[in-house]
């Protein structure tokens, strides 16, 4: 096959591959595109040829490398096919069926392409819809939940198109929306979908419930960019004039922030409607559309365009060689962000204070709550587990963990005089979202800490802190989990400051928030020391992590860094428990870090070292800067030794020296850092 497009046109495949390539980091393992095809002078103008669509299971070089093989940009006098085009593009993280070319997105109604559909999200109704399909004769060629919503797309099309009349009124002719609302009124689950279909060339359908989406618009007030080289003179020019704009679907701001910051959050039951160069936004209830069977009017949004705080460099990698050592090393600069403007200290002691804008009303309402319960996933539960200890003992309320999805498998119990804290980096987690709508729905006050402003859980909580830590791409999280840490221990602090009793230590830990920054370049010296540590154990099977008190958080999260990205076994072990089975794993060849920096469990922590060494445990000890001997006085022990902080503070620092290792172990493993196998950065199904 070969194709020809204007070199106008390539500046659509541009976008596209390029929108791809800045949502890589959410994890995937298959890839697709589709653009419309030119229209070639010599060709019938009656002809319209069906959009071309390219999908290719592995990397999105691949795809793109294959797309150019088959599609050439030529010079044509066709500029006018370009001035309005539609084309979608998705990477897909297998749920339903192998990563291939024929699971891959866009799925589509089957020959012809009439219809052409991707989807971020699960389909919990497809086993019905695929039988009725079935039995009106369609033909399935993939194992995705995707392909019943283009069958139904063209399903619905054709029974439409058979009927003058559509919900009650006279239709002269069916609309694309039409259609995309009639689906949506009969899928259940989660999505955000975006049709093209060659019934309705040059317009894009978007609806959404339950996964992200997010609208970007691009005129005259944006900068040029560097793709806009492939762009056309004259549509440049319309654009400088403000008569011509570009629209921007994704589920990721950052598949945007370089062609626009002007954004539009699409909320759930919301249908996008791009045609003629125009966007209208429309909102229909399809629950009550379903109970009723026939579908409400739907109701146009007017709502106002928000300026993205995101720069296109925060995307990119600048000196480093993979994100997450990027964001490693900035978190110096991370968490003075997020504690600009929240924390203030006068030459007098009394004026240290902690202001959080998006709490400071609920404060009451959370010092009165019977506990606080703290519900996430993966790092960012583990992060709420470090400043358990500090929100009990500044606010003297009992704090619970909650996992989210076993809080919702449980359907454990929540009241009315409870706060739910829902800690997320991405704002999307699928299950963190659900135990949202659990807890909303049992009356507790929903507070939400995240990173990314706009998230469904930033929208759906009643107040809440961002964390402000920037844009992570990594897919496993470092700098948003220090951040996280130090807004909480914020929030334990504005807690508190109704409290003279812990007034001393209050400003103790305000001093040293401060200081956290300084305190985190130093600790970032030992990248080294960790690289000649990694190569010491980049052979290993496993590694086990002690810990307890505030840093039993630390140990978990600096196991689940090792075995996320260095695929090494490695667990996270509270040290209290040694007893009760790890000691059993104990020799001279399993490789052990202990986390012994000082704080009120320093005591406790000696003594676990000394029966590890007793059964020749191969340690290697976090301690603090100075303490080594102290720490371990007798046997062979290596040590990382880290400067000290409050102890509440204290994993903020000690996780970094593990995050290093973690990152060195996977380079020399010769592993994928950014992209680890299987995983996904924001999982947004369940
Ligand atoms: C995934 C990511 C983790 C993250 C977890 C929770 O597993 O790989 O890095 O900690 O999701 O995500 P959230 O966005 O809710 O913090």
């Amino acid at each position: 096959l070969n194709y020809n497009i204007t070199r106008e046109r390539r500046y659509i495949l541009e976008v596209l591959f390029n929108g791809l390539r800045r949502l890589e980091y959410r994890g995937y393992d298959s890839a697709g595109i589709s653009i419309d095809a030119d229209l070639l002078p010599e060709a019938s103008s009656k002809f319209r040829p069906p959009p071309l669509v390219f999908r290719q299971e592995g990397k999105i070089e691949k795809l793109v490398t294959n797309v150019y093989q088959e599609v050439h940009a030529v010079d044509l006098d066709l500029a006018q096919n370009f001035l309005i085009h539609a084309g979608i593009a998705h990477t897909r993280w297998a749920t339903h069926g192998l990563p291939s070319e024929k699971n891959s997105h866009p799925q589509s109604s089957g020959s012809g392409h009439e219809f052409l559909v991707v989807h971020n999200g699960i389909i919990t109704n497809y086993v019905v819809l695929k039988e009725t399909l079935l039995r009106h004769g369609y033909q399935f060629e993939s194992d995705t939940d995707t392909e019943v919503i283009p069958k139904l797309a063209k399903f619905v099309y054709d029974r439409l198109s058979e009927n003058t009349t559509f919900n009650g009124e006279e239709t002269q002719e069916v609309t694309f929306r039409q259609v995309v609302m009639e689906v949506m009124r009969q899928l259940e689950g989660a999505y955000a979908l975006i049709f093209k279909s060659s019934h309705f060339p040059n317009e894009l359908v978007a609806c959404k419930c339950g996964s992200p989406l997010l609208l970007g618009v691009k005129d005259a007030e944006e900068p040029e960019t560097k793709m806009d080289q492939f762009i056309n003179r004259d549509v440049l020019h319309d654009r400088r004039q403000g008569r011509s704009k570009e629209y921007f679907l994704a589920s990721d701001a950052s598949a945007v922030v370089e062609h626009t910051k002007t954004v539009m959050v699409i909320e759930d039951h919301e249908v996008v409607h791009i045609k003629d160069g125009n966007v209208s936004i429309f909102k229909f209830d399809t629950a009550k559309a379903r109970k009723t069977g026939g579908l409400p009017r739907p109701a146009s949004v007017q709502r106002a365009l928000s300026i993205l705080e995101m720069e296109v460099e925060q995307i990119k990698k600048g000196k480093y060689d993979h994100f997450m050592q990027k964001e490693i090393h900035e978190q110096p600069d991370s968490l003075t962000t997020t504690m600009r403007g929240r924390l203030t200290r006068g030459r007098e002691s009394k004026m240290k204070t902690v202001v959080l804008g998006g709490l400071k009303d609920h404060l009451r309402t959370i010092r009165r709550s019977r506990r606080i319960i703290f519900i996430g996933c993966g790092t960012s539960y583990n992060a709420a587990l470090a400043a358990r200890p500090i929100i009990e003992e500044l606010s003297g309320v009992p704090v619970t963990m909650e996992l989210a999805s076993d809080l919702v498998d449980r359907q454990g119990p929540i009241y009315r005089e409870d706060t739910a804290v829902f800690v997320s980096q991405s704002g999307e987690t699928a299950d963190t979202l659900q135990a949202l709508e659990y807890a909303k729905s049992n009356g507790a006050l929903c507070v939400g800490i995240t990173n990314t402003v706009g998230s469904a859980i930033a929208r759906g909580t009643h107040c809440g802190v961002h964390i402000n830590a920037g844009c992570e791409i990594g897919v496993a999280s470092t700098k948003a989990y220090t951040s996280q840490i130090a807004v909480m221990t914020m929030v334990a602090l504005a807690l508190g400051d109704d409290s003279i009793s812990c007034r001393v230590r209050r400003e103790a830990i305000i001093d040293d928030l401060f200081d956290l920054p300084s305190k985190v370049k130093e600790v970032l010296k030992l990248d080294t020391e960790m690289k000649e540590l990694a190569k010491l154990l980049m052979e290993e099977q496993s590694l086990l992590i002690f810990g307890r008190g505030y840093n039993y958080a630390t140990a978990l999260e600096g196991a689940l860094k090792v075995k996320e990205v260095a695929l090494m076994h490695s667990e996270g072990i509270l040290a209290g428990e040694m007893k009760h089975g790890p000691l059993a794993l104990v020799d001279e060849t399993l490789p052990i870090i202990v986390i012994a920096t000082c704080d009120a469990t320093f005591s406790k922590q000696q003594s676990v070292i000394q029966q590890l060494q007793a059964r020749k445990g191969r340690l290697i000890v976090m301690c603090t800067k100075g303490d080594a001997l102290s720490s371990c006085s007798s046997g062979a022990c290596r040590f990382i030794e880290v400067p000290p902080v409050q102890d509440c503070l204290q994993p903020i620092i000690n996780i970094i020296p593990l995050q290093l290792l973690a990152y060195h172990l996977t380079v020399l493993r010769g592993y994928n850092v950014d992209q680890p196998r299987n995983l996904a950065k924001s999982v947004t199904t369940q």
